[in-house]
């Protein structure tokens, strides 16, 4: 398997249709992208108040891993496996509030750390317990209240993070209450890198999305590319709401109406004066993505306007192209096309990691 793009997007071709086509790529982006990427987990409300374990399924119909989000008495969040190393029993269902995990098949037991503690009945196994009895413990990131994690780090987050940091770090996350009257799922017809390919350009935005493009300034629009990451500043035409930067701000003076940052592959958050509405891009099959939209608000009254008032209206618009493009790809006379130097530098980006990461 072999893709390359190449690095000077004024030459660049994008991913070929086939990629999106085949089965094979489908899985071994599953396999290395996914099993190496950072996910979402939620904020802090997903691990219990006090001690105790959580259970949850990462990219559950996809991925599937089963994990337990643990606060212990010191305080400190572990994510770990749900699977026990006796016999591969899952660990907890739901929540527990006590201090230690307990497999309810043999009674095998572990602290909050997933330290191996004790197992009944194993007094005369030798070269026991050993390091691989302890339960696997995986890297957690963490902004305001928002947790992150990897089964495999395949980039290190913490820069990532510290960009976005600079950017959205005079808002005052911990503030940032989840509203799920405002949270949503939505299913899309389409293959979920195309998701993404739609997201990282604010292209479209005059041609699919004119309600939006009625606030934003499109002459200004701007996409600026980190590592894993990338970031689309939508600045307002005026009138609209717009941050209240702090005079040592690096945009102070700019008009931001909006602060959009994706995070390789499938994550993006998106920063608005109102709060925050994060979308986490869920593969199901080559045809089908689940996106799930969270929403947190912090000034509900800024909700109803700007870049960030819509977003319901916006997200349909961009299904309806995305599930077209979907449909065009499987033309036997679509190959590849190219990419906009001005305005598909995202794309651009996604493609190369994509390629990096899919070929062998
Ligand atoms: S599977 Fe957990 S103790 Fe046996
Ligand atoms: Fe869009």
């Amino acid at each position: 398997m072999n893709y390359r793009i190449e690095p000077d997007i004024k030459k660049a071709e994008t991913l070929p249709a086939e990629f999106y086509r085949n089965e094979k790529v489908f899985e071994r982006l599953k396999e290395r992208v996914f099993g190496g990427c950072w996910h979402w987990l939620g904020d802090e409300s997903i691990c219990p108040i006090g001690v105790g374990a959580s259970s949850l399924k990462l990219l559950e119909g996809f991925l599937d891993e089963p994990l337990l989000v643990t606060r212990n008495e010191q305080d400190e969040i572990n994510v770990l496996s749900n699977i026990c190393t006796h016999r591969a029993f899952m660990i907890l269902q739901g929540t527990s509030h006590s201090k230690q995990l307990i497999c309810g098949y043999h009674g095998r037991r572990f602290d909050l750390n997933g330290r191996f503690k004790h197992m009944p009945e194993f007094g005369e196994a030798e070269d026991f317990p050993r390091a691989c009895d302890h339960l696997p413990s995986f890297d957690l990131e963490q902004i305001g209240s928002f947790l992150f994690t990897s089964l495999d780090p395949l980039f290190d987050l913490k820069p990532t993070l510290d960009e976005i940091e600079k950017r959205i770090g005079f808002l005052p996350l911990d503030e940032f209450g989840r509203r799920d009257d405002l949270s949503k799922d939505y299913l899309v017809n389409a293959h979920w890198a195309l998701y993404c390919d739609n997201y990282l350009e604010g292209f479209h935005i005059p041609f699919v999305h004119a309600d939006l493009n009625a606030v934003l300034d499109y002459g200004s629009y701007e996409t600026i590319c980190y590592d894993h990451m990338n970031l689309q500043i939508g600045y307002s035409s005026g009138g609209e709401e717009v941050f209240d930067l702090p005079h040592d701000h690096m945009d102070y003076g700019k008009e931001v109406a909006a602060y959009y940052f994706w995070i390789f592959p499938n994550l993006m958050l998106n920063f608005y004066p109102w709060g925050l509405s994060v979308n986490v891009v869920k593969p199901i099959n080559m045809d089908k993505t689940k996106v799930s939209f969270i929403t947190y608000v912090y000034d509900e009254s800024k909700l109803h306007s700007g870049a960030g008032a819509l977003l319901d209206k916006v997200e349909r618009e961009d299904e309806f192209v995305v599930e077209g493009v979907h449909l065009g790809l499987k033309s036997k006379h679509y190959r590849t096309g190219r990419f906009s130097p001005t305005r598909e530098q995202g794309v651009h980006h996604f493609h190369s990691l994509l390629a990096k990461y899919v070929s062998s």
